[in-house]
């Protein structure tokens, strides 16, 4: 460490050192950006005061309850995740001295993230009456198969933090957006699902937030899109479409039914969460069926698919919506950037 004092000895400092955590400068080109923070601000909620009077959950079974704060649990096995990630991204806005509103858009995602995943919980322990499936002791069989499906998840969503970690610094952010455009393109899609689906006021209307929400972080990966990917290497583009292969992998699992050899799960997993599904569904929380959930998750990639053929960049094969592309096989929990 140089104690020296270096301004006895010159007048002007030596260069700060880059990359440096901050960059002191606001400068703003995509005004797009800037339209999309204003809308951010405006566009504010709080889980916390949505009309939770309404909502009374003895007016459902114990095994509908267990049902409905499944699905929740598999929601925050996602959104429960997003706010270190994001906040992680928000870091490497400043790092790369992106543009001042790009940053405060991170911002905004990181806090956005921060409130879908206090919604889960507020969701899950109106319901349960704990604070987490993991630790709430089941009332029907059907609870206890459930528990141990969250315990699973868990342990399957648990493998990719390290890798994201590494992955944050490796690549660039223009990667990076292509990774987090699919987990918002697959959340608003989810969330619009949801919102039309439910019949609980409360529910209903944390939905049409939530997917509000991630209709702006849409806009936010589109525009940076816009702006970087004519200018894409040659390297980049190939590593994008192994991203969105894995990132269609990971996020089946809420969007879809998990892939069978990516997820690590036991062979009851999809009767159990099918047959909660049903349950939920007979309850007015209306996740979609198997086949609208095909239909809808096919259409989400079609719509990146033709982002990504705008720019020159081949998409993956998914053979089990039926898209052809470019064959993907190595994908491992740990190469996943994908978030919600
Ligand atoms: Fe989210
Ligand atoms: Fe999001």
């Amino acid at each position: 460490m140089n104690k020296e004092k270096l301004a006895k000895t010159m007048e002007w400092p030596p260069e700060t050192p880059q990359p440096n955590v901050y960059p002191l400068s606001w400068e703003t080109v995509t005004e797009k950006a800037e339209e999309v923070w204003q809308a951010s601000r405006r566009e504010v909620w709080d889980p916390a005061a949505l009309p939770w009077d309404t909502l009374d959950v003895e007016s459902y079974t114990w095994e509908q309850r267990e049902a409905i704060a499944y699905w929740w649990s598999l929601l925050s096995v996602f959104d429960a995740s997003a706010p270190p990630v994001f906040a992680e991204a928000f870091i490497k806005t400043y790092e790369m001295h992106e543009e001042d509103a790009i940053r405060r858009c991170f911002f905004s995602v990181t806090q956005d993230e921060q409130n879908h995943e206090q919604m889960c919980g507020l969701a899950i322990t109106k319901l349960l009456g704990a604070s987490s499936y993991l630790n709430y002791e089941p009332k029907t069989e059907l609870g206890q198969c459930l528990k141990k499906n969250v315990a699973w998840l868990y342990h399957n969503g648990g493998r990719y933090w390290t890798g994201y970690k590494q992955a944050v610094p490796k690549y660039s952010l223009a990667v990076l957006f292509s990774s987090f455009l699919m987990g918002e393109i697959a959340a608003a899609t989810i969330f619009h699902q949801m919102a039309a689906g439910c019949k609980e006021p409360v529910f209903q209307e944390a939905f049409k937030n939530i997917g509000r929400d991630e209709g702006r972080h849409m806009a936010i990966c589109l525009t940076l899109m816009e702006r970087d990917y004519p200018n894409l290497s040659e390297e980049e583009k190939p590593i994008i479409t192994k991203q969105i292969r894995a990132g269609y992998l990971f996020l089946s699992a809420v969007l879809f039914e998990p892939p069978e050899d990516f997820w690590d799960l036991p062979d009851d997993f999809i009767p159990t969460q099918r047959q909660a599904e049903e349950i939920c569904r007979e309850a007015g929380f209306g996740v979609p069926t198997y086949e609208g959930k095909k239909e809808n998750w096919k259409n989400a990639m079609l719509n990146l698919k033709g982002v990504l053929d705008k720019y020159d960049t081949e998409f993956p094969a998914i053979p089990e919506v039926g898209i052809t592309g470019k064959e993907i096989n190595d994908i491992d929990m740990e190469d996943i950037i994908p978030v919600f």
